[in-house]
């Protein structure tokens, strides 16, 4: 945890123009700045920042926050790595909480072990370039598959000489030390004690983490002998997790994101391959199967996976069910087959890029309905195994958090099973209220880390609420909380606590506007009257998202918003009774609204006669207090 005064301290120095400057071109327009969207594909700039208030606005995408906010958008930062990368820019010192002895210690050896590991990789790769032995073995092996000489250096492919220790000896002279050539994998002890080289005559793929820094290696054989293991990996260590890793990552995530796709292959040679046919939004998972950890990775940049298979069937099947853990993360998955005999790495080389992306296009395939295809192949006409295919695909769908986008699937799914599309909807439903029990009894017992609420994650949609009522309240608090109410009555209040006051009997529905009002309770409670920088630099993305949005639009970003929108807005300040009270009560008026409703559905539905007596006269009460409020809305407002 990075501690307060620092963040304080970041956001002291933190020029937002300055920041967003090195992502977007800017140009001056007035008291703010205007540029493309880097958000969006847009001709005309509907992108702002105002230096002001240290915020930024998109109009286009809808996207709005601090400094912050901006590279969580743009870079896919979590909040803390957002925060040291300001922090590296003003050269400001990060102080973390709970720096422990041995949290400096564990950060220091995991950056030993990235030292050693980013020696390792010069070393093989000058091996490649610069040795005899690498020139001709290894250098040429790569320049008969394929790769020019701009992708070697730029994935620092290398070549680790045919010997015991050439690399282990080289590290030991220039003073690295046992215990990190041993934790890292490159180094292999004996039983007396000395080291040797684990990867020998082999050539070798580094890997990067996905900030770039060489984490493990990958070591492929040349030799054709069947007891010689084609590949030899890093072992798992401090700083390498494979199961957290993908291939290539840190070279494809620009395009990941520009491209809003991510091609998923299986080998290093097929994402140089791609890669190199200008195709750079891949990556690979390396030979093991994908894990949830890989999914949320690649979902830090897009949610349109596209799985790119070599023809053979066997590992098509065993890989069905993996790809479902994809679909509940909330990803979108699309399959495409090669030919027989075909990877992405020989059909690229063969066909050039053009081909290749003629053959994706013309060829992907929804996961759902390419799994349908499938199994429905498989069963053939006995109807037992293919109520199991039904089974097994409503179950896939059912992992879709998106209702919406559920519902299209099981249309299509229903032709293509031929079955009746409310059979498979109501099987849908069963196996959705089972998950949604089997979730809330997980979430009582789960906390959840601060990190992962900063994250994009898809956020369950309650049934459709109105929430602009509520909006308005908020902005009103964040516009003109501290400012002094001067009307005939009540003087001398500020006007935020007066609204919370007000507001003490109402309870908010929207989860956002909910935590808002509490937050800006407690600091009124505890004698502070929250200005609009405490909600902006929160660290809640919600509330950043809330408050931008509603402090960015029509009155202070962007000047040509009413034509834009062709709202007029008559000037709220004018009359600030009239603005207040109306909101306070307007949104007092939708909740009785709201429990009249409730109160009518159950008059409908009891048929016992006392409690149809309760009902009644509970409805007669609200109906009196709806009329009182719209009496006194009446007179406030038609002033
Ligand atoms: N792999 C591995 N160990 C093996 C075989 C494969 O770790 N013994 C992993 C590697 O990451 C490899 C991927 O699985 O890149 C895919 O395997 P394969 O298609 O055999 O390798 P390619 O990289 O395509 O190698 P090549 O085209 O040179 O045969
Ligand atoms: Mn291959």
């Amino acid at each position: 945890m990075i501690t307060k005064s620092t963040i304080d301290r970041i956001m002291e120095a933190t020029d937002i123009v300055e920041v967003i400057g090195e992502f977007v071109q800017l140009k001056k327009r007035g008291a703010n700045y205007v540029g493309l969207s880097p958000f969006a594909n847009e001709r005309t700039p509907s992108f702002t920042v105002s230096p002001a208030k240290g915020i930024f606005k998109d109009f286009s995408s809808g996207k709005g926050g601090s400094a912050v906010t901006f590279l969580m958008e743009l870079e896919k930062f979590t909040y803390p790595e957002a925060l040291k990368w300001l922090a590296k820019k003003y050269s400001i010192e990060v102080e973390e909480t709970v720096e422990t002895v041995e949290n400096k210690e564990e950060e220091n050896h995991r950056e030993s072990l990235m030292i050693v590991t980013g020696y390792a990789a010069k070393f093989f790769h000058e091996s490649l370039l610069d040795t005899d032995e690498g020139k001709s073995i290894g250098l040429s092996y790569f320049k008969e598959r394929g790769f020019t000489n701009d992708t070697i250096k730029k994935f620092e492919l290398g070549y680790s000489p045919d010997q015991w220790e050439a690399f282990t000896g080289q590290a030991l002279k220039d003073g690295y030390q046992q215990q990190f050539l041993e934790e890292s994998g490159l180094s292999v002890k004996r039983d007396n004690g000395s080291l040797y080289d684990r990867y020998r005559g082999r050539v070798m793929f580094p890997i990067h983490s996905f900030t770039g820094r060489v984490i493990a290696f990958g070591g492929r054989t040349l030799k054709n002998d069947k007891n010689v293991p084609k590949y030899v990996n890093s072992p798992e260590s401090e700083i390498y997790h494979k199961s957290n890793v993908l291939y290539g990552l840190y070279f494809a995530k620009k395009a990941i994101r520009e491209e809003d796709n991510c091609f998923l292959v299986e080998g290093y040679a097929d994402v140089l391959s791609v890669h190199q046919a200008g195709i750079e939004n891949v990556v690979a998972s390396s030979g093991t199967s994908l894990t949830v950890e890989q999914i949320r990775l690649i979902g830090r940049f897009t949610k349109n996976i596209t799985i790119l298979y070599d023809g053979d069937a066997a590992g098509i099947k065993a890989s069905l069910r993996g790809l479902d853990m994809i679909l509940e993360e909330g990803l979108n998955v699309k399959v495409v087959l090669f030919p027989d005999g075909h990877d992405p790495d020989s059909y690229v080389r063969n066909y050039g890029t053009s081909g290749f992306k003629k053959h994706i296009e013309d060829n992907k395939k929804d996961f759902i309905l390419y799994k349908t295809d499938i199994l429905l192949k498989e069963a053939g006409n006995d109807p037992i195994k293919k109520a199991d295919v039904i089974r097994e695909i409503v179950e896939s769908v059912a992992k879709i958090p998106d209702s919406i986008k559920a519902s299209v699937f099981i249309k299509e799914c229903s032709y293509l099973l031929q079955i009746d599309e409310r059979a498979l909807l109501s099987e849908l439903n069963k196996m959705r209220l089972a998950k949604a029990k089997k979730d809330s009894q997980q979430q009582i017992s789960r906390p959840v880390p601060v990190d992962e609420t900063l994250l994009d994650e898809p956020v369950e949609k309650k049934p459709r609420e109105d929430a602009s009522q509520e909006k308005e309240i908020v902005r009103l608090l964040l516009l003109y909380g501290n400012k002094v109410i001067d009307w005939d009555g009540i003087a001398n209040t500020y006007i935020g606590p007066f609204m919370i006051a007000e507001l003490s009997d109402v309870e908010f529905e929207n989860q956002t506007c909910k935590t808002f009002i509490e937050i800006y309770r407690r600091e009124v409670e505890n004698g502070v009257l929250p200005e609009e920088q405490l909600f902006i630099h929160y660290p809640e993305k919600d509330i950043v998202d809330l408050t931008v949005t509603l402090i960015a639009t029509k009155y202070t970003l962007s000047e040509n918003w009413y034509e834009m929108h062709k709202i007029l807005v008559p000037d709220e300040q004018v009359n600030m009774k009239a603005t207040i009270l109306g909101a306070i009560f307007h949104l007092k008026k939708q909740k009785v609204g709201k429990i009249l409703e409730g109160l009518r559905s159950e008059l409908q539905k009891t048929s016992v006669e006392a409690d149809q007596e309760i009902l009644l006269n509970q409805y007669m009460h609200m109906k009196k207090v709806e009329k009182t409020i719209s009496e006194y809305l009446g007179s406030v407002i038609l002033k």
